[in-house]
């Protein structure tokens, strides 16, 4: 949608911005003005006002929104002075690193709107630093923690319209970090791209919050000893499609990896943390490497400790499958989500779920703060407006 006027029904509240967001307020009100206009993909949205879109029943799938956040960084490996832009595509080399050697990392957040209108970020700066890690391992730059949340809070802004309201979804915010410049001999790429665009997004499995159906995978490996698997890097997942996509059609919901040395532990699913609970106890794969250090899944230990739990985070093996009473995965796309079956092998295990769950007390402590219905005392949540 070629020059469409750059309209932000939104702007007049972002004169009230200031005391919360400082300097990345002005910085953003700068750059809408200098926004050009660019190609844009026909989307279900008006121009002002709000957004056009069915919001009962929404799944997880891009339903594009108006402005992406765009900085790049070469040479100096510092990333200049970002920008919203219209959201649409851009171009890159044939030989961009990320095309040819998968240098890339991303990461994934949400923002909610609370009963009063405002939005909220949980822990957006635990992103930013898992990104600047990643991007480490990767021979990467990475933009700084300010940038990157200052980055999330103008794209979420932008892009109000598109955040559904209070208990139909949440704004998924996708930081992409990838190289851009040309290589041909295997090396790191001399230009970076920084990016953030967004998507309305609900339920992540078709299941929607029904209990999910793991398969124990043992045909493949997620990750190997000293490899990248504690690492969102864009290519930790194309390998694991083949899996998903053979248990998909098996009608299952996910699969759940062991690790790749013994066969004998727990690792992941193909996109969220696992965890067991005995009584009042919880357990979940230690981070030694092999597994990403989940946000949801810190957040959510100390939610259970703090509610009295015992959580330990161990080798968990998977014989202990047989013993558990409750099976739950986390992430940031599925929440704290229940786990009704495991497969393994012969064996269809069933675990409690629903009522008076281990899983639904967290899953609901922790949605109550994402979304301002629980009052956030350990600074987890950025309130902007
Ligand atoms: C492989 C993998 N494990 C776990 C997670 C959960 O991480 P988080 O809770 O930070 O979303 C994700 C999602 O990003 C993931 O891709």
């Amino acid at each position: 949608m070629t020059g469409r006027t750059l309209c932000f029904p939104s702007l007049a509240p972002f004169s009230s911005l200031p005391s919360k967001m400082g300097r990345s307020y002005r910085s953003f009100a700068s750059q809408v003005s200098s926004l050009q206009p660019l190609a844009h993909p026909s989307s279900p949205h008006r121009e002002d006002g709000d957004a056009e879109a069915e919001w009962d029943g929404l799944g997880f799938g891009l339903m594009p929104t108006d402005y992406m956040y765009v900085a790049k960084c070469s040479g100096d490996r510092n990333f200049g002075r970002g920008q919203l832009r219209l959201f649409g595509n851009f171009q890159v080399s044939p030989s961009a690193g990320v095309l040819n050697y998968g240098q890339g990392v991303f990461e994934g957040t949400k923002a909610h709107r609370k009963e009063n209108g405002h939005l909220l970020l949980f822990r957006p700066e635990q992103n930013a630093m898992r990104m600047r890690m990643g991007a480490d391992r990767m021979c990467m730059p990475a933009p700084s923690v300010d940038q990157f949340v200052n980055a999330l809070k103008q794209t979420a802004l932008a892009n109000r319209r598109w955040v559904p309201p209070p208990a139909k979804g949440s704004l998924y915010l996708r930081p992409l970090l990838i190289g851009t410049g040309p290589v041909l001999g295997l090396a790191p790429a001399p230009e970076y791209t920084f990016l953030i665009y967004a998507s309305p997004v609900g339920t992540y499995f078709k299941e929607g919050t029904a209990p999910l159906n793991l398969y124990v995978e043992e045909d493949t490996d997620r990750a190997s000893r000293r490899g990248t698997g504690s690492v969102k890097t864009i290519s930790n997942y194309a390998p694991v499609l083949m899996a998903q996509m053979r248990a998909k059609n098996r009608g299952f919901s996910d699969v759940l990896y062991l690790d790749s040395q013994t066969k004998k532990n727990l690792e992941e699913v193909s996109s969220c943390n696992i965890f067991i609970a005995k009584g009042k106890n919880i357990s979940t794969p230690a981070t030694n490497g092999t597994i990403l250090a989940g946000i949801t899944r810190k957040s959510v230990i100390e939610i259970a400790r703090d509610l009295g739990y015992q959580v330990e985070e161990r080798a968990v093996g998977v014989d202990e499958l047989a013993e558990a009473d409750e099976v739950f995965c986390t992430g940031t796309a599925v929440g704290v989500a229940p786990v009704g079956t495991i497969t393994y092998r012969d064996a269809r295990m069933e675990y409690r779920t629903g009522r008076g769950t281990i899983c639904q007390e967290l899953s609901s402590t922790l949605t109550g703060i994402q979304t301002g219905k629980i009052e956030d005392g350990r600074g987890w949540i950025h309130e902007i407006f």
